[in-house]
């Protein structure tokens, strides 16, 4: 059955305790945290220090997208706060090899890449990936329009994953609602910001799945 990892950008940041509680009575499986860092997208959310303190009230694992530069350097704060998958952007970093790597030793790794760039990029990298984060808007700002000439890439993801014996879980963010969502009956894991946290929390992640 397909995951529902709600994206708390869209939440009450003033009350994200309560949020993920109530979300995670909704049924979500996961909650996805965005990190952005006003570099690698022009817009600015939270750090480590926020990710920890959602670990101790949080009952359900924590999808932790890094839209950062350099990843590298953080690294080790994010695994230290808590992040259960932790997501890298393929853009954003030379090291992805090393960062994959050491991701594996404590969490899920992922692997996330822009709209423009290419699913074969990825390719190298696959082997070392439990999760590859398939963004169907330009990263940077929750309630944009879904792309749909995005999901070739999930097609592409899921005959690579059968040809080579991989098990990665393929997930997509970015305007997944229950319009868009016909588009990604092969994805594993769907992340949605704007459409759940709008009303009925149950209502909404009920009619994702
Ligand atoms: C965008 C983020 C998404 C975003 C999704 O950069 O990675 O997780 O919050 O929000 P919606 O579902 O509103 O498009
Ligand atoms: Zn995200």
């Amino acid at each position: 059955m397909k995951k529902i990892a709600p994206s708390i950008l869209a939440a009450d940041f003033a009350n994200l305790e309560k949020e993920i509680k109530a979300v995670s009575k909704a049924g979500a499986d996961l909650i996805h945290v965005d990190v952005m860092d006003g570099h690698f997208v022009p817009n600015i959310t939270i750090g480590a220090p926020v990710v920890a303190s959602l670990k101790k009230v949080s009952t359900i694992p924590l999808d932790v997208h890094l839209m950062i530069d350099k990843p590298e350097k953080f690294i080790d704060d994010f695994l230290n706060a808590g992040s259960d998958f932790l997501t890298i952007h393929i853009e954003s970093t030379g090291q992805a090899e090393m960062i994959l790597k050491k991701i594996q030793t404590k969490a899920k790794s992922g692997l996330s890449l822009k709209p423009k760039t290419k699913i074969n990029e990825l390719e190298p990298y696959l082997k070392w990936v439990d999760l590859v984060l398939v963004m169907t808007v330009e990263p940077g700002f929750g309630g944009q329009s879904f792309m749909a000439n995005q999901v070739e890439k999930i097609a592409w993801l899921v005959d690579y994953r059968n040809k080579h014996h991989l098990n990665y879980e393929i997930e997509v963010d970015g305007g997944v609602n229950s319009e868009t969502r016909k588009y990604l009956n092969s994805a594993d894991i769907l992340v949605s910001g704007s459409y759940i946290f709008k009303n009925d929390y149950k209502k909404n992640i009920d009619s994702l799945r």
